[in-house]
């Protein structure tokens, strides 16, 4: 069985062919990215480009008029709309070549657009919410590409309960919250998204930040959500943790539509995943 650090030495699942996003994730918490140098930098990669401008091109996003190039796609969807679509799109790839990994990235997409709607409710940095909430389980995603058939059957009843990490560490010596925020160590990216890998399963407002705060929930409510009975009586302001309600300014009202808020976030996901 392997350790951590050989895990970490040989990770290969953003490193190689994914400097774009990388560095698109490193410059988040850093000045402003010019239009022109976003363009460039997604310029390079051929492919994600030609998937990026298919889709702006699609009936999901309406346009008028045909989005022919980068630059123009930045000019009418936005720079964030553009770099969520790119970093979304590079990192899903993954799910049309396996398969196995079709609801890994359709639940972390929707837990990513829920963060982010739940980062502006609470005035907390929307793109790093955005991409914490897209990477949390980059660790999961490792584990089940270095051990598919051990992760499976250990992870085959219980997901996303708090017992998975003990059962992790027992089996593996390390959990997915380790493996992934030292991945995300390594690949230098904002100190917010590293503490929300690392945190996400603790709901207590004292030790974590606000952007593990808001995947936590996201997490919370994309489970509800995904299971319609149980959806129908929760209450996510009764029923998410009081502190951490509290820590981050959530209420009645800023919640009272989000079942609405998934169902267009679900459109949005399945709109990607299938470009
Ligand atoms: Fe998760
Ligand atoms: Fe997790």
């Amino acid at each position: 069985m392997k350790t951590i650090d050989e895990i970490i030495q040989q990770q290969q699942i953003l490193t190689s062919s994914q400097h774009v996003i990388i560095s698109l994730i490193q410059q988040l918490d850093k000045e402003e990215t010019t239009l022109e140098t976003l363009a460039h930098q997604i310029g390079n990669d051929p492919a994600l480009s030609a998937r990026l401008l298919k889709l702006a091109n699609s009936s999901f996003f309406g346009m008028s008029s045909k989005v022919a190039s980068i630059q123009s796609a930045i000019l009418v969807l936005g720079m964030s709309t553009v770099k969520k679509l790119a970093i979304s799109i590079s990192l899903s790839q993954q799910a049309k070549d396996q398969k196995d990994l079709m609801h890994f990235w359709k639940d972390n997409l929707m837990i990513a657009y829920c963060a982010e709607w739940l980062a502006e409710k609470t005035g907390c940095q929307k793109e790093i919410s955005f991409v914490a909430g897209l990477l949390h389980d980059v660790g999961t995603l490792v584990l089940f590409t270095e051990f598919p058939d051990q992760f499976v059957s250990l992870v085959h009843e219980e997901c996303h309960g708090p017992g998975i990490l003990a059962k992790e560490q027992s089996f593996f010596g390390f959990d997915h919250t380790e493996l992934g925020s030292q991945l995300a160590l390594n690949w230098h990216f904002p100190e917010p998204i590293i503490q929300a890998i690392k945190s996400h399963h603790v709901g207590e407002a004292a030790t974590i930040g606000p952007v593990a705060g808001v995947v936590f929930c996201a997490e919370e409510l994309v489970g509800y959500y995904t299971c319609p009975t149980a959806a129908e009586t929760f209450s996510p302001i009764d029923q998410l943790p009081g502190d951490l309600i509290r820590f981050l300014g959530l209420d009645q009202e800023k919640m009272a539509n989000w079942k609405n808020q998934l169902e267009v976030i679900s459109h949005q996901v399945d709109a990607i995943l299938m470009e």
